[in-house]
């Protein structure tokens, strides 16, 4: 059975902490659904991780649909959230187009979209239509150029702002909220004054839950991971390794063998070659 939005809500209810990890292809939905992770997030972090833009403004509602297609495809156990991409929901109509394409066309269950109160009239309507929405707060990547990289809501004026944004995004009807780079004790607090699930990203253990990036979590980049993120195994290592063998095997003749060849009958070969 289908992870639903209501069996995240449950879980927040039940204590019971929530781990969600983004995907972008048919691998990593089917190894993910093995492993037991209850939320998948197509996350517009595609943008980099897989499309090696800079930042996720570049990515469209297009690319979004491209890749929750393929989790889609393989996916029949986690609850899968998409994002809305940058500029794809600045209006309501906007909002519900997006929604159509991504909803319509991949079969996502629900959609996260970055912002608060000034996205409160798209959230209700979404929500309205049959749509399960995902709040984001906190440091949202696609406002990037306004308000940079770091930290957010560490003084009393902007965390009492984040406060009420999540207060306001679960009033318009948002079953959960990502709150992302935001002081651990500001994150507990916000996730007991809500009654949805809050996942954090460098948000502490506060949180009702955890998500990271595929990338982050298996070091499949070089170069330093972001604070917030553990590497429980280093496969992009394991990765260049096997690579490396195949390589040598290919250059020394080792590979391939008998065994992944297919034979022929000699006299057949010889007609043939007569
Ligand atoms: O796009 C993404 O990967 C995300 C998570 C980091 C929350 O939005
Ligand atoms: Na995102």
């Amino acid at each position: 059975m289908r992870t639903t939005v209501a069996d995240v809500q449950k879980m927040k209810r039940a204590g019971e902490r929530i781990a969600m990890v983004t995907v972008y292809d048919c691998a990593s939905t089917l190894i993910a659904e093995r492993a037991g992770v209850p939320i998948l997030l197509v996350g517009d972090s595609l943008g980099m991780v897989m499309l090696g833009h800079d930042t996720t403004l570049p990515v469209t509602v297009d690319d979004m649909e491209r890749h929750a297609g393929a989790v889609m495809r393989v996916s029949r156990q986690a609850l899968v959230v998409a994002d809305l991409p940058f500029l794809s929901y600045a209006t309501v109509e906007d909002a519900i187009g997006s929604a159509r394409r991504l909803m319509q066309n991949t079969g996502v269950q629900a959609l996260k979209l970055e912002g608060g109160e000034s996205i409160v009239p798209q959230v209700r309507r979404l929500v309205e239509q049959g749509v399960p929405v995902m709040g984001h707060l906190g440091l949202t990547p696609q406002s990037q150029h306004q308000i940079g990289l770091r930290v957010q809501a560490r003084g009393a004026a902007e965390a009492r702002k984040l406060l009420e944004d999540a207060l306001a995004l679960e009033a318009a009807g948002a079953f959960a909220l990502v709150l992302e780079v935001v002081p651990a004790p500001l994150a507990e607090a916000i996730s007991r004054r809500v009654g949805i699930p809050v996942i954090g990203i460098g948000a502490g253990v506060g949180c009702d839950g955890q998500v990271q990036v595929w990338h982050d979590l298996l070091g499949l980049f070089e170069g330093r991971p972001p604070r917030h993120a553990k590497q429980y195994a280093q496969v992009g290592a394991i990765m260049e390794q096997a690579l490396r063998s195949y390589v040598d095997d290919v250059k020394s003749g080792a590979f391939p063998t008998e065994a992944q060849s297919a034979t022929m009958d000699a006299a057949e070969l010889q007609a043939a070659l007569a």
